[in-house]
């Protein structure tokens, strides 16, 4: 088993006066994708945003390669490896693609330039789109562009919430395979969805869960759609 690169101990997190995450354990290794999946106001995001470092945990551990991240700020996280694509896209619609990505990397102008270089060699589609700005792309595009920016500091661990959201079937596969192919460069990547189908397709483990808590964590071959709709019912 290779080693972990974050994990997570009895985690729990307040928000608005509630645990919008109650006891959460997990693991991430590298080139494993890890689905959690859960309706909406689940604790998804909530999830997420507390391992990036903008939700301060009330209880529980956080370790990236062993080391506590508690005491982290978001910028020594993005530093230690871990990269971020946050629900929404959040991009900067007046942007242009190659400027979106351009200021997403933290080193000099050098690594700067190779690093978009590389990125739009890897996202064709991207790289058609260059110089475009960011509201004339399609939602897939987006996307596409939201994640291509959380890679541009080769992060380790990549964080995706909601990567699916508002994407039509087609576009939805295309999301899939980016995430596999990330995932195949031994990245690990924690995946948030709502859509349970394309989540386990692509996952190799899942996390389901619910107001919270977690009420179902194992390999996704175990899981099909059907079931995680009965535990997320049973669980609310
Ligand atoms: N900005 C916020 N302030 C207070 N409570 C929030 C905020 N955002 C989310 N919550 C609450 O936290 C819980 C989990 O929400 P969230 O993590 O956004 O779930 P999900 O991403 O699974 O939809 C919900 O009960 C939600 O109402
Ligand atoms: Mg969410």
């Amino acid at each position: 088993m290779t080693r972990p690169l974050l994990e997570i101990k009895a985690l729990q997190v307040e928000r608005g006066g509630i645990l919008a995450v109650d006891g959460i354990d997990l693991l991430v290794r590298p080139g494993v994708v890890l689905a959690i999946v859960g309706s909406n106001g689940a604790g998804k995001s909530t999830l997420l945003r507390t391992i990036m470092g903008f939700e301060r945990p009330s209880s529980g551990a956080l370790r990236m390669d062993g080391m506590d991240l508690r005491g982290k700020n978001p910028r020594a996280r993005y530093r230690l490896g871990v990269g971020y694509c946050p629900e929404g896209r959040r991009l900067f619609p007046g942007m242009t693609v190659e400027e979106t990505l351009a200021v997403a990397n933290a080193g000099g102008a050098r690594e700067r330039r190779t690093r978009v270089s590389a990125m739009l060699d890897r996202f064709p589609a991207l790289a058609k789109k260059r110089g475009d700005r960011a509201w004339s792309l399609s939602g897939g595009q987006q996307q596409m562009l939201a994640i291509a920016r959380a890679l541009m500091n080769g992060p380790r661990l990549v964080l995706l919430d909601e990567p699916t959201l508002g994407l039509a079937p087609m576009t939805v596969d295309d999301m899939l395979t980016t995430v596999r192919t990330i995932a195949g460069t031994g990245v690990g990547v924690l995946l948030a969805e709502q859509n349970v189908g394309p989540a386990l397709r692509v996952a190799d483990e899942v996390l389901v869960l619910v107001r919270g808590v977690q009420v179902h964590y194992g390999s996704a071959d175990d899981l099909d759609v059907e079931q995680v709709a009965r535990l997320i019912l049973a669980g609310e």
